[in-house]
């Protein structure tokens, strides 16, 4: 099994990637493969006008990663009441259909405000319904991610520790099961 994790902006130093290495603990405690997709990574020459019509090369390893996951849980900030345009350039750079279509896509939102990403998160939600994917329902929202966080970057929250415990063990049971279509 196969999860991986996209962090949902390039912003460096960012506690959307905090929380992804948070999540990562959780899953490969699990013996869940997951490998990271932070976009911070994405080579400059992708936001090349050019890129629209030949992606670089050095995009195919972002590309497969995404391609071959049983399931994507994306992390995503909220930037001005919606998702960083980052990520939906990177969603518009994936290959289509195949990327999407049953891929199972788990989100959690975060954000310094009172709302968690909660727009951004419903959102990505519909447009991955539109574009095939099977969108777990259980979502977690982190408001005023600075009170999660420890100055190491670890999170300390029990309450947030313990959703995003039974987001992920759901989400692999969720990806499993339509992986491996259940006997009649
Ligand atoms: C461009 C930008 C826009 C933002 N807009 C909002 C916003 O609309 N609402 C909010 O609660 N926080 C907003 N924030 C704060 C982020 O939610 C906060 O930085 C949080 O840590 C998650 O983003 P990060 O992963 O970049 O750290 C914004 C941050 C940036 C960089």
């Amino acid at each position: 099994m196969r999860i991986a994790l996209l962090s949902g902006t390039n912003r460096p130093g960012s506690n959307t990637r905090k929380v992804v290495k948070h999540l990562e603990a959780v899953y490969r405690a699990a013996g869940v493969d997951a490998p990271v997709l932070d976009l911070v990574d994405l080579p400059p020459t992708l936001f090349a006008p050019e890129a629209y019509a030949e992606h670089p090369a050095a995009f195919t390893p972002f590309a497969d990663t995404f391609l071959r996951a049983d399931g994507v849980h994306v992390v995503v900030p909220e930037y001005n009441g919606g998702a960083p345009g980052v990520l939906k350039y990177f969603i518009d750079m994936l290959k289509y259909p195949e990327s999407f279509a049953r891929k199972p896509v788990a989100f959690t939102g975060l954000s310094a405000g009172i709302w968690g990403a909660f727009r951004p998160v419903e959102h990505l939600e519909s447009l991955f319904i539109n574009l095939g994917s099977y969108v777990y329902p259980e979502r977690v929202f982190l408001p005023g991610i600075a009170t999660h966080l420890e100055e190491d970057g670890s999170l300390s929250n029990p309450v947030s520790i313990k959703r995003l415990q039974t987001q992920a063990s759901g989400f692999v049971d969720f990806a499993a099961r339509l992986k491996k279509p259940v006997e009649a």
